[in-house]
């Protein structure tokens, strides 16, 4: 069977180099073989609040962010999710047999859910919305990070069990988790994961950053003291973070990154990093403000949903007629 890729962003907030190094980049690469299909999931994003003002400007950056990185529209679908019914429909379907207990096991729903006073239906629902996505595009591949596993493995059981009832009509897709780069740590603090949230935006580097806000970012990155700049995860996050963020942006091995940095400083390290970084996003900024027109994108972004609804709606009205609706 032909590779086919589906995979989606929500369109949430400060796109970070995280983002980039553990998904956009990984959705680049994928590009090289197989069908890819890349989504803006907007239906997603509102499973908690979105100002609606902040929500627009969101997708559109995030299109024109994946167009800036090398989402190549003439080789791949880019679409939002939205704007193919299809997806609502079949999430839809699969509520109805999925089960609550299931569900209930869900660690990001967990997670997401703690201490809230309030939770929307949507957010524990958010699953059953990913599986529609995936199988309505019969997806053999789905990269996501590992937080994201557990629903890739969610949408396998619940397509087994509606090919058993009905008759193959799913495919079960497998996840592929990037082995490097999955993880890039918090700046200020690198035993956290680098995210979107606004309480540690010492720790992220947005996408969109002025560079000078990057250069104090990194020439203040949390540390050691032990001077030696080797790869060590486990005894010193900080350091192996920042040769991770090094080699991912600037293309050398681990090995050699080591060697070149062996008997330097750690300010003069964090000076090479950072001139990585900056070359790095001084050349997708660029490309991403000749992007950022929204004429373009809405033509681009209409052109992939038509494309992306000749896929999905023969699937939903297959589904549809095996389960008996007339
Ligand atoms: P999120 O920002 O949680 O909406 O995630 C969007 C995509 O970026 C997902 O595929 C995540 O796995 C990936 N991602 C988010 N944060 C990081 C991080 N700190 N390191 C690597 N990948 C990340
Ligand atoms: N849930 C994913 C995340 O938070 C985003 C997503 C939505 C997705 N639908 C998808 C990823 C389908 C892969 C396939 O990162």
């Amino acid at each position: 069977m032909e590779k086919r890729v589906f995979s989606g962003i929500k369109p949430s907030g400060n796109l970070h180099l995280g983002n980039y190094i553990g998904a956009m980049k990984q959705w680049v690469k994928s590009q090289e073989d197989g069908f890819n299909i890349f989504c803006v999931v907007d239906l997603h994003a509102i499973t908690v609040f979105q100002d609606p003002t902040e929500l627009k400007n969101n997708s559109y950056d995030l299109a024109a962010m994946l167009l800036a990185v090398g989402i190549d529209p003439t080789k791949s679908l880019l679409f939002v999710q939205s704007h193919n019914p299809d997806h609502a429909n079949l999430a839809w379907i699969l509520n109805c047999y999925l089960s609550m207990g299931q569900m209930n096991r869900m660690t990001q729903y967990k997670e997401k859910s703690e201490g809230k006073d309030t939770v929307s239906v949507g957010l524990f629902d958010y699953p059953s919305l990913m599986a529609a996505d995936i199988l309505l595009y019969k997806t053999t591949h789905v990269p996501v990070g590992e937080d994201q596993k557990q629903h890739v493995e969610l949408t396998r059981d619940i397509a087994e069990r509606i090919n058993k009832k009905y008759g193959d009509i799913f495919v079960l897709p497998q996840a592929s988790i990037p082995k490097v780069g999955g993880r890039i740590m918090s700046l200020s603090n690198p035993a956290k994961k680098m995210s979107k949230s606004v309480d540690d935006p010492s720790g992220t580097i947005g996408l969109l950053d002025s560079l000078d806000d990057v250069k104090k970012k990194i020439m203040s990155a949390v540390t050691d003291s032990d001077n030696k700049i080797v790869y060590d995860p486990e005894n010193k996050p900080g350091i192996s973070n920042l040769l991770e963020i090094y080699c991912q942006v600037s293309g050398v091995e681990m090995k050699d990154a080591q060697e070149k940095f062996s008997s330097i400083s750690y300010g003069a390290f964090k000076t090479e990093v950072f001139e990585s970084v900056s070359l790095f996003l001084s050349e997708i900024q660029q490309k991403f403000h000749e992007k950022r027109n929204i004429n373009d994108l809405s033509a681009t972004l209409e052109d992939g949903a038509k494309k992306a609804y000749a896929i999905s709606h023969p699937i939903l009205q297959e589904m549809y007629s095996r389960i008996g609706f007339i």
